[in-house]
């Protein structure tokens, strides 16, 4: 009994330290996390937050967990253990049999036995809970208890202030573009995110996924590389989690010579984690995904103009004539809309049309690009026609990174037309972070920026008869 409460004193003042240090609310609740899961020693823990209507909850933070579990996603609060959105703390002793769990199969697979979920309150409202695993039957203590609601007290601290400081960042904007206007009086619980990192270039990569909606952890989850006897000599820790496409991402914006060792330990991770899905983004990759924003180093580097020709209007021609035959072909004897997204594809769209032979519709939606933080991606032109039940082909100029066609084809699919493909002129398959399916590619394209038959940088080349590389300096 002293032992154990040896611990759990141990584990609160861990736990209340960790809570008062300025970290990011991800880093502190990972933390947190692991306060919890060695205090109890369980073999992992999440701390989850709900949402203002109170149907789901989201990881804020994990330890020990595998992806299979994180890559859950948000989970129905209603379903899933739902006494504790009464505020008492709920215990499932077997887990991969137990009916209020909601994916038994991924406990089965990773052997969680027993799972114990207790509220995060603030006054007499639930804002959250703390869910514990273990490969271990177990039964619940009034220690156990008294230690998970201390805790969950501790959370609550982390998230208020969390808001607070977000509360305080709003305001501190508004202020700075707009002098006059009313200052935002509410702190909604909803737009609770995570502010602090560890550098730069990874809270612009997190606003830049926030803005195409893809969900993201940061640092969830560490790997260990290396072991010496018993212990772990080497860790790796991938700085996002990206749950919806199941990668892990690792930005390397740093030093030419830390690539190369971080270049190791991602050839390393692969090898001993085969089925992990782990992308390295360099400082040039960054720098380039900035740049089609006109943002960042690139953003205002200097051009002049094109470099080197890449496809001749002949060799277009040629090939969009190629892929309207093969779309006529397997459409044959049914009529498709084609749909664009303004203002790259006009070229291709169009040239692409004259050579259909089947019934075809045509519809533009256009978007909103990203501008930085805070804001989200926003369909600024709808389609006119409904796709309903429709054979939809979604037409695109160039896929890079797939986050513009990966949202689009979302949004597509809610209209529930009765098929939808993809037809992208260009494929640069180097770069790709969202996993969408192309059905049809007029090229795949090596890794260079590239203007020309619609294609634009910064507005300009887009009426240029052929497609080329940009001279860059
Ligand atoms: P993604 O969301 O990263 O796949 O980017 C797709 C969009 O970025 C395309 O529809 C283009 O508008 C733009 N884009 C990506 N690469 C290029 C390029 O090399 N030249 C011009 N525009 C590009
Ligand atoms: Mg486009």
């Amino acid at each position: 009994m002293t032992t154990s409460k040896g611990r759990y004193y141990s584990g609160l003042q861990q736990a209340t330290a960790i809570a008062n240090d300025s970290l990011s609310l991800r880093r502190t609740c990972n933390a947190i996390a692991k306060v919890i899961a060695k205090s109890m020693g369980m073999t992992g823990c999440r701390v989850l937050l709900l949402n203002p209507k109170n149907d789901f909850l989201t990881t804020i933070g994990s330890f020990g967990l595998s992806d299979l579990y994180l890559r859950k996603g948000p989970l129905a609060a209603t379903k899933s253990l739902p006494e504790v959105l009464e505020g008492q703390i709920a215990i499932v002793s077997h887990a991969p049999s137990d009916e209020r769990v909601q994916h038994p199969q991924i406990a089965e697979s990773q052997h969680v036995v027993t799972i114990i979920a207790s509220p995060i309150m603030r006054g007499q409202d639930v804002i959250g809970q703390v869910r514990v695993y273990s490969r271990q039957e177990r039964s619940l203590s009034d220690l156990d208890e008294e230690f998970l609601r201390t805790i969950g007290h501790v959370c609550s601290v982390v998230l208020e202030r969390a808001e607070l400081s977000q509360f305080k960042e709003r305001v501190k904007r508004t202020c700075a573009t707009a002098p006059k206007q009313i200052l935002p009086t509410e702190m909604p619980a909803a737009s609770l995110k995570p502010v602090e990192f560890a550098h730069e270039s990874e809270a612009e990569f997190a606003n830049l996924l926030d803005f195409y909606q893809i969900e993201w952890l940061y640092e969830p989850r560490s790997f260990p590389l290396a072991w010496n006897g018993e212990g772990v000599s080497q860790m790796f820790t991938p700085d996002f989690y990206l749950p919806e496409l199941d990668m892990y991402v690792e930005l390397t914006t740093m030093k030419q010579d830390l690539i190369t060792s971080k270049n190791r330990k991602v050839r390393k991770l692969r090898e001993l984690y085969p089925d992990i899905n782990v992308r390295l983004v360099t400082r040039k990759d960054f720098a380039r995904l900035l740049a089609k924003y006109g943002y960042g180093p690139l953003g205002d580097a200097k051009v002049e103009g094109v470099g080197r020709i890449l496809y001749s209007q002949t060799q277009i021609k040629r090939r969009v004539r190629s892929l309207a035959r093969r779309v006529s072909k397997d459409y044959a004897g049914q009529r498709i809309v084609m749909i664009g997204v303004l203002k790259g594809v006009m070229c291709f769209l169009s040239d692409l049309m004259q050579h259909i032979s089947i019934p075809v519709k045509v519809d533009y939606m256009d978007i909103s690009h990203y501008g930085g933080h805070g804001d989200i991606v926003k369909i600024t032109r709808d389609l006119d026609c409904s796709i309903t039940d429709e054979h939809v082909l979604m037409v695109e100029d160039i896929v890079d990174t797939g986050m513009t066609l990966n949202y689009v084809l979302a949004h597509l699919a809610s209209h529930r037309p009765a098929s939808l493909h993809v037809c992208s002129l260009l494929d640069r398959k180097e770069r790709r972070l969202a996993n969408v399916q192309l059905d049809y590619v007029g090229f795949e394209i090596p890794d260079e920026f590239v203007v020309g038959y619609g294609l634009d940088y910064q507005g300009e080349y887009r009426n240029l008869p052929f497609i080329g590389v940009l001279r860059q300096e």
